[in-house]
């Protein structure tokens, strides 16, 4: 597939090296950088056909099959409505959009266009994940509880994202969309999202929008999905995924402990991996970082899906979703209340089950603990079905 990428800056340079990479067989053959500069850099370093510095000129050339936005979050309607305008594939970084109101205009352009949108959230394509929601989805843990995901490092590399009214806020959109994707996923995209809960502060950088916020999310089913994101942590990316269900558990740590330890005395390259801030002492390098982020495993079902004409694991209407929430926790930072997820246009299920269902362990009880003590002795708590009475038995 031709794939034209608008905009040549950080992520831009990582999708690039993901698509390029491993003698992959969709390439990007135009790249659009607003710097014309930067542009020719940019097609020089991933042999480019062609470079511009006219937006629409990279979507509209006849031989772009695909656009892929990389550009700041301000950008991504404009770029939408263009690939709309001229029918083109589409597939767009995170966050969507800055609201869920402008994400669902992205959508409905989309769906109207009749052209294939695709989500572009990585995290929800890194091999752990991937193995982690299989297990999840084949019932492994259980029913899912709770899922927490946290994403920390100690900000953002370039001006826009500390400008609110470019980026749309601060550590929540930026980071949180990830991570209310990634524990929706486990909870499962059928069950709606019902209300938020949460604290954001600004306690670190002269900026209008929070570098720290921790929320909750609460779907129809009882489920919680806990978010922790910030831009104030120190000591490299922090990228951590749990998730709690009625059988099990899964701990996944993504990035700065990943089974790979060097100690250097600061004599060599300056880089280690993305956002590490040392090159000194014990590090924590990355072997190879695009795939533990999840780029190659992502571009694959989104080109896959094109090709078979059917939709990505993550979509446009996804991202919408995601917006929504995070919406809600804004609104929830400034009230200091719960808040409504506000959902004009919803997909899933109208009503879930709640995650209730007692174990029972006979016709009289419910079991609600089996034990074995440090004396060796098993211990059984029972509850009486009738009575309601708790009584527990040693074996
Ligand atoms: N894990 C991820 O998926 C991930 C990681 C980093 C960034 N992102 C997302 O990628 C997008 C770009 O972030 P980045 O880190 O590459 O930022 P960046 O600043 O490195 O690059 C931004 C690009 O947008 C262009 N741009 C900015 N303002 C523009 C304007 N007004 N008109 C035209 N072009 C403009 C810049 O020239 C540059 O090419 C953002 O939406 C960000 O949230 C995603």
């Amino acid at each position: 597939m031709k794939i034209a990428m608008l905009g040549s800056g950080f992520i831009a340079r990582f999708y690039a090296d993901s698509l390029h990479a491993q003698r992959r067989r969709d390439v990007i053959h135009s790249v659009y950088s607003r710097n014309a500069e930067k542009a020719a850099r940019f097609a020089s370093d991933y042999a480019c056909a062609h470079h511009t510095s006219d937006m629409e000129e990279a979507i509209a050339h006849p031989d772009t099959e695909v656009v892929v936005i990389a550009l700041s979050n301000d950008m991504h309607e404009t770029a939408v409505a263009l690939c709309a305008r001229h029918r083109k594939h589409v597939l767009c970084t995170k966050p969507l959009g800055r609201t869920a109101e402008e994400a669902l205009r992205m959508m409905r352009m989309v769906e109207e266009a009749g052209i294939f949108g695709g989500y572009l959230e990585d995290l929800c394509y890194t091999p752990k994940f991937l193995k982690s929601l299989a297990s999840v989805k084949q019932g492994g843990i259980g029913r899912v509880l709770w899922t927490r995901s946290r994403e920390a490092h100690p900000g953002p590399h370039s001006d826009w994202f500390w400008d609110k009214s470019k980026s749309g806020g601060g550590a929540i959109i930026d980071l949180g969309c990830h991570c209310v994707e990634i524990g929706r996923n486990f909870i499962g995209k059928d069950v709606r999202p019902v209300e938020v809960m949460c604290w954001a502060d600004t306690q670190v950088h002269p900026i209008d929008a929070e570098d720290h916020a921790v929320g909750l999310v609460r779907y129809a089913n009882g489920a919680i999905g806990q978010f922790e994101v910030s831009w104030c942590f120190r000591g490299g990316m922090d990228l951590r995924d749990e998730v709690a269900g009625t059988e099990g558990t899964i701990w996944m740590n993504n990035f700065l402990r990943t089974g790979f330890e060097m100690f250097s005395t600061g004599k060599g390259g300056d880089y280690v991996a993305e956002k590490a801030e040392a090159n000194t002492g014990w590090l924590f390098p990355v072997g190879d970082e695009a795939h533990e982020l999840g780029y190659p495993h992502m571009f694959t079902d989104m080109f896959d899906s094109i090709d078979q004409g059917r939709q990505p694991q993550e979509t446009f209407y996804d991202g919408y979703v995601v917006n929504a929430i995070l919406d809600a926790a804004y609104r929830s930072a400034a009230s200091k209340k719960w808040e409504t997820v506000e959902l004009p246009v919803w997909r899933g299920a109208e009503a879930s089950e709640a995650i209730r269902g007692y174990t029972s362990f006979d016709d009289k009880y419910y079991l609600i603990k089996e034990e074995v003590l440090p004396n060796g002795v098993t211990k059984r708590i029972l509850k009486d079905k009738q009575s309601g009475e708790v009584e527990s038995v040693e074996l």
